[in-house]
């Protein structure tokens, strides 16, 4: 999918594919280079981070396990509803391990701060936490985040595995949504 397949929904290109492929083999670099010698596992919030995900992944060298959590935290709306829960849970036990969580975006910071709780609570060696893009005006909690790909403005962002309603994941870039897409 690409911009002509969405037409006059598509507001902006905020971050391009060319981008975000760059920034992802920056952070991939350090991951790899801070995890050196250890056993690390991702840890992918469904279903935003498939994406970055597999790239992070894929432009690391280290040999790292993955594993998956779905959270609801947004309706289908643009704004998130402040209630968080778990939809499926890690097939992994982490008590002693190394784990990154990889996540899409940071808005309000509810489900981060949830999840590294969560996990936390379950005895791991570390938890760390890698999230793409994060909004400036964000963090009604307070997250600690340790690899950052972009801070964006607050504004409602599709693609590269975001969506609105469950569209517009599969653009491989980043953009803005027209206001006529969501009123
Ligand atoms: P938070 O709990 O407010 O930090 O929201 C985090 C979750 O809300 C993310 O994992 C996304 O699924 C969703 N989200 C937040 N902002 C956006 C956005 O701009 N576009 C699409 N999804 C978003």
């Amino acid at each position: 999918m690409n911009a002509d397949d969405i037409g006059d929904d598509l507001l902006d290109v905020l971050i391009s594919a060319e981008r975000l492929q760059a920034r992802i083999s920056e952070l991939a670099a350090r991951v790899d280079a801070d995890y050196a010698g250890r056993e690390l596992l991702l840890v992918g919030v469904l279903k935003g981070a498939v994406m970055v995900m597999a790239d992070l992944a894929r432009a690391m060298h280290l040999p790292v396990r993955m594993d998956w959590m779905a959270i609801s935290s947004y309706g289908s709306g643009t704004k998130s509803s402040g209630v968080v829960r778990i939809l499926k849970d890690l097939d992994t036990d982490i008590s002693g391990k190394h784990v990154l969580v990889v996540e899409d975006i940071v808005d309000s910071g509810l489900t981060l701060s949830y999840l590294v709780n969560n996990l936390q609570s379950r005895d791991p060696a570390s938890v760390a936490v890698c999230v793409l893009l994060r909004k400036r005006a964000a963090a009604q909690m307070p997250v600690d985040v340790a690899y950052t790909g972009f801070e964006i403005a607050d504004e409602f962002v599709i693609g590269y595995g975001l969506d609105y309603a469950e569209r517009y994941r599969n653009l491989p870039f980043i953009g803005t949504l027209a206001p006529h897409a969501y009123t």
